[in-house]
């Protein structure tokens, strides 16, 4: 059960605590580096960021989710990323925390959350089929590097 672990808001104080926690939450970067990305977001009316805090005050995950615009679409909800640390995994807080992006979507007025995944195959799949996702199509995406200018 994850009953006992909070969903809420992230603030720029849980940068700490998420650089810790580090691969297992699948984030790179230093404690600066983060602040400065939650700090963004959090300012950002088209970001939310959700952690789950457990009773002993450790972050047990987080989700990012995000406004996304389009000149010849309405706009929709994508969840940018999320993760369980696994020591919490397969107690419904993934399902918990896809509820408050959700429900952060809904309250922006949109109509649909939809996610790119990338990576974990056949056990992510079965995770957003169990929780109402249809799976839609696939994507290639592709890259250049730029220059400064
Ligand atoms: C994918 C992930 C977020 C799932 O989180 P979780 O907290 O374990 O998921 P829940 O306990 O809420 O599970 C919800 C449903 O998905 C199913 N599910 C969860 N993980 C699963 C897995 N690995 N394989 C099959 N089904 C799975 C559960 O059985 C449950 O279904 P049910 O309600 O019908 O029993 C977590 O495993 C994770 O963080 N993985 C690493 C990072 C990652 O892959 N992020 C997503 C990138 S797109």
């Amino acid at each position: 059960m994850t009953d006992d672990v909070t969903i809420r808001e992230a603030t720029v104080d849980d940068a700490q605590a998420l650089t810790r926690l580090g691969e297992d939450l699948g984030f790179g970067g230093t404690i600066g580096e983060l602040q400065l990305r939650l700090a963004a977001l959090i300012a950002s009316s088209d970001h939310g960021v959700f952690v789950a805090v457990a009773p002993d005050g450790r972050l047990a995950g987080w989700a990012h989710v995000a406004v996304r615009h389009f000149l010849e679409a309405r706009p929709y909800a994508e969840l940018s990323g999320m993760a369980v640390s696994s020591r919490h995994r397969q107690s419904g807080l993934g399902r918990r925390l896809i509820a408050a992006a959700e429900h952060w979507g809904g309250a922006q007025g949109l109509l649909a959350l939809r996610l790119r995944s990338s990576d974990g195959g056949d056990q992510v799949r079965r995770f957003y089929e169990s929780i109402g996702y249809r799976y839609v199509r696939d994507q290639r995406v592709f890259e250049k590097e730029l220059k400064a200018a």
